[in-house]
């Protein structure tokens, strides 16, 4: 009998695949516009790497015998809302740096869930591998952009997206969060 997903597994599952075929798009139209040079190959990867996870959630929903659910989030646009249109190329890096240690602290939260089930987990595993790379070669551009922005200018601007996260936590993606923690609960309680 094939193991079933609960109405919230689904909905995360769901959530996640969404979020990540947004992420693709953003990096993708960002990838087609570079000049030549490392951040041009490294935002392709990158893209590449997001439209990979789409899949990735949309075959683990389909082992459970069902398909991911039609969500109408649309988180990026919320972020670029309250944080503002970045205006030039370190801006852009700065916003996708937040972003991405967002989803990380996310998918971190999920796979603290006792019981797991293996397909999930396999899931976060191989994702989690890349989002790694994404904070860390993000991380390694800013750096090489000290020269010219200022390290404090970069700096502020990461702290200022760090404020505009936190205002799109609270309003968006706080049924994620309180779905996680209800899934928390629920193995707590079954236990
Ligand atoms: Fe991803
Ligand atoms: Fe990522």
């Amino acid at each position: 009998m094939v193991n079933k997903l609960t109405e919230n597994e689904l909905w995360i599952l769901s959530f996640y695949r969404t979020s990540e075929i947004s992420g693709a798009l953003f990096f993708g139209r960002l990838a087609r516009s570079m000049k030549p040079g490392l951040i041009q190959r490294d935002m392709t990867k990158h893209f590449s790497d997001e439209s990979q996870h789409a899949w990735y959630w949309t075959s683990c929903v389909q082992r459970f015998g069902t398909l991911p659910l039609k969500l109408s989030h649309a988180y990026q646009d919320k972020y670029l809302e309250a944080a503002g249109m970045p205006a030039n190329l370190m801006e852009v890096l700065a916003i996708t740096q937040t972003f991405e240690k967002r989803v990380i602290a996310q998918y971190a939260l999920h796979s603290r869930v006792p019981d797991l089930k293996p397909e999930i987990l396999e899931t976060f595993n191989k994702i989690m591998e890349d989002e790694k790379w994404h904070i860390e070669w993000v991380g390694e551009a800013l750096k090489r952009m000290e020269p010219e922005y200022g390290k404090s200018y970069i700096q502020d601007t990461l702290k200022r997206y760090w404020k505009a996260d936190k205002k799109i936590y609270g309003e968006v993606l706080k049924e994620h969060e309180d779905r996680v923690k209800d899934l928390l609960r629920y193995r707590q309680r079954t236990a």
